[in-house]
């Protein structure tokens, strides 16, 4: 198995190997990727992720889909639910399809369309994510950090270093240097995930807008053991939907 990351979502064109065909990995901790792992756990029956807002509320319209996400951080006005992983509990999207609108995350699956295979991978489903890899014997991988604003995010790094290191202690894994990287931070801070991410940019941001808890959930390492795998349909369900 190769092991390549990609340090933000801007930088898939020039992916070692190039995305297609690869067994592609989409990971923003804080908290696209996240938030679609608690969705799917809480029973939502699947997550549409739609990068334009507009398109979004069209699509939420016409699928009679539940409709979340932010811009700056906060839900846009008229949506169902904001990006909070917590906000999707069983009572509110259990048996329903959510359509999902983020700024850096959503791009970032779109980047990766011509993917074999896509997950959406966080801290909250590391080791799940892992192992369908490795269950599925991927001989390329790419996991992609969303990064924020076209720059390099912490958070998302340290989640990639941490599929990345499972991934090693699970299959004959070769690593590319970015992927070296991730590994390298995610074991500098494996004991202080929680100071990582208050330190980085985007666990400031929501910091500022009081919104700590969510860091706070987003930081709990394999608690939410489910595998995230888009569909044909470009819609993020539980197990693997081929
Ligand atoms: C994103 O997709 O940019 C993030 O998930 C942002 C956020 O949740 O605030």
């Amino acid at each position: 198995m190769r092991v390549d990351v990609v340090l933000c979502a801007e930088q898939v064109p020039a992916a070692p190997g190039g995305v297609a065909g690869s067994h592609a990995v989409v990971i923003d901790v804080l908290r696209a990727t996240s938030t679609i792992a608690r969705a799917l756990a809480s029973g939502c029956a699947g997550v549409l992720p739609v990068a334009e807002l507009e398109q979004a509320a069209a699509r939420a319209r016409s699928l009679g889909a539940l409709l979340g996400g932010e811009r700056g951080g906060l839900a846009p006005s008229g949506f169902d639910l904001g990006n909070s992983p917590r906000s999707y509990d069983a009572s509110a999207c259990a048996g329903r399809l959510v359509v999902l609108s983020t700024t850096n995350g959503s791009r970032a699956i779109e980047a990766c369309a011509g993917a074999a295979s896509l997950q959406a991978g966080s801290l909250l489903n590391a080791e799940a994510t892992a192992r369908a890899l490795v269950e599925r014997r991927a001989e390329r991988v790419l996991l992609v950090c969303a990064g924020r604003r076209g720059q390099v995010s912490a958070d998302d790094a340290a989640a990639a270093g941490c599929i990345a290191g499972t991934l090693a202690l699970r299959a004959a894994a070769e690593f590319g240097d970015a992927a070296r990287l991730a590994i390298a931070l995610f074991d500098a801070w494996r004991h202080d995930l929680h100071g990582l991410l208050l330190r980085c940019e985007a666990g400031r941001h929501l910091v500022s807008l009081g919104l700590q808890a969510d860091l706070d959930d987003c930081v709990q390492v394999d608690s939410v053991p489910v595998v995230a795998e888009r569909g044909p349909d470009g819609v993020f369900r539980r197990g693997r939907p081929r």
